[in-house]
């Protein structure tokens, strides 16, 4: 059964790629309550961000997504299908790059191609890394091992790895979050530009109020504990987005909208 296409109050009208309703996930046998009732719907070529303070259950909303852990109650729809346990065809990113030292840059992005259809299937993908690598400007640095880039590098390289399968929806958890502020941008620009070309859905969990703001459709900022979305946010403004729009009066008062709600409704 294909899903309905509705129309967004934009415009446009786009599929459900998640749909997530009344998730609740409790940990531990006193039942620690992570997070409580959260209702969202991503479509497709969407880019949503979840921000909120720190151990408020971001992760573990992600982890849920990609079927990392189950939820305690509530239903998780990826394309219409309940998500039952972890999806090959999700892109995911973390904090850390976390290459393999002893591989270099192109084994380290062939990787997830080696271990799911093995090292011939691993070795007809080697044009498509040398590809994704240019597109991220680290052409040259192929059969470079990861002590010899830096963080910025290593995580270009990791978003190749994530992008080796093609995935069509990725899940990133504060991906950029270790790198320094130039480097954020710039690579915050690399993301949209890929989403853009690959139509792709993105989910990202972030703490900076600017990144959520610049990359997103639609922003949902969390309580602390128990997590809840308080409040889901539709960025109005124009893509492909560029790094001075944040000199806008829509980026100020979006920025400041959830400042004000981090600071006051948001947190206990
Ligand atoms: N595997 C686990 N077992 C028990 N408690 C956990 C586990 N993972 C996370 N928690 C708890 O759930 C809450 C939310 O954690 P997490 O999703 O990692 O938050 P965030 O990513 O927003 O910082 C925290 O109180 C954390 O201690
Ligand atoms: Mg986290």
């Amino acid at each position: 059964m294909t899903s309905p296409v509705l129309a967004e109050p934009d415009g446009r009208s786009a599929r459900p790629v998640y749909e997530l309703a009344n998730v609740c996930k409790y940990y531990g046998e006193r039942g620690v309550v992570a997070l409580e009732g959260v209702d969202l719907t991503l479509r497709e070529g969407e880019f949503h961000s979840v921000i909120g303070s720190s151990g408020c259950g971001k992760s573990t909303l992600l982890k849920i997504m990609a079927g990392l852990t189950p939820p305690s109650k509530g239903r998780v729809m990826l394309a219409g299908k309940p998500v039952l346990g972890a999806r090959p065809d999700i892109g995911m990113m973390f904090q850390q790059a976390t290459l393999f030292p002893w591989r270099t840059t192109v084994q380290n992005i062939l990787l997830p191609v080696e271990v799911r259809e093995g090292r011939a299937a691993a070795e007809a993908a080697r044009a498509r890394a040398y590809g994704l690598l240019e597109l991220v400007g680290l052409k040259g640095f192929e059969n470079t091992y990861p002590s010899q880039l830096s963080g910025g590098m290593a995580q270009r390289a990791a978003i190749c790895r994530m992008l080796i399968a093609e995935p069509n929806v990725l899940l990133l958890d504060e991906p950029f979050s270790a790198l320094d502020e130039i480097t954020r941008d710039f690579m915050n620009m690399e993301l949209q530009r890929v989403c853009l070309e690959r139509n792709a859905s993105a989910f990202l969990v972030t703490h900076s109020i600017s990144e959520a703001v610049i990359l997103s459709d639609v922003v949902h900022v969390m309580s602390a504990r128990p997590g809840r979305v308080v409040r889901s946010i539709r960025i109005d403004l124009p893509r492909p987005r560029t790094l001075d729009m944040v000199v806008l009066p829509t980026f100020g008062a979006h920025v400041s909208e959830i400042r004000h709600l981090l600071d006051t409704g948001a947190l206990p």
